[in-house]
């Protein structure tokens, strides 16, 4: 599986280097950049050029973290069991119907490989990134109210050898943008690109 630009889409060298690499490392890859010049249009093209469903997360500045992982629906199971005389109760009585399913979790899950867009993340909350730091980076978390561990699935295969060693470096370095971004996966370090390619 390979990212080598499609007729739509001009991609430099470099970009589809970052993208082949968090494809074949299977980790998320930061992308910045000025308005209008292509951040959201690569993981639509990357998408339709892999032929893998793309699911996308649009950030607002309310957006919070435990959205993209699911969200209890307490009101819904609340006046359904108002009305649980209806159907005997049957459905209130199992907590995984009011459970709804964010973007992570459906990436996680998914069938198929697919690819997750988490878009104009810079107009979230300052600690929207740092919340889903560890889910991103474990690649699972836990559903406390149903009591399941939701991964991704062949995650644990992914991990080379050279991966956590970078996430030490980019820990150590401060960079002012990782402090907001600390999502790993820069596509600057390209020479540890290099070196795993
Ligand atoms: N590399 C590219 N190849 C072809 N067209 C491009 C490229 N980059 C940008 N464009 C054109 O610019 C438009 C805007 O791109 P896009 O919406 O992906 O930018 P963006 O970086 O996500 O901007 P913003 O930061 O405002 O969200 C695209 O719809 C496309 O027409
Ligand atoms: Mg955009």
């Amino acid at each position: 599986m390979k990212f080598t630009g499609t007729d739509n889409y001009v991609a430099t060298q470099d970009l589809m280097l970052a993208v082949n690499a968090a494809i074949t490392l299977k980790r998320p890859l930061l992308v910045k950049g000025e308005p209008g010049t292509g951040k959201t249009m690569l993981a639509e093209e990357v998408a339709l050029s892999l032929g893998m469903p793309l699911l996308q997360w649009h950030i607002k500045s309310t957006t919070k973290a435990q959205q993209g992982l699911y969200e209890y629906d307490a009101v819904s199971r609340l006046r359904d069991s108002q009305m649980a005389d209806l159907d005997g109760g049957e459905r209130v009585k199992n907590i995984e119907n009011y459970i709804i399913k964010g973007v992570l979790w459906q990436a996680f899950t998914a069938e198929q490989p697919v690819a997750l867009l988490i878009d104009e993340i810079d107009k979230a909350d300052i600690e929207f990134p740092n919340d889903l730091l560890r889910e991103i980076d474990r690649m699972e978390f836990y559903c406390y109210e149903t009591r399941q561990l939701i991964r991704c699935r062949d995650h644990a295969s992914n991990r080379c050898g050279a991966l956590p060693q970078l996430e030490k470096r980019i820990a150590q370095c401060g960079d002012e943008n990782l402090l907001r971004y600390p999502q790993l996966a820069r596509i600057e370090e390209k020479a540890f690109y290099q070196r795993i390619t």
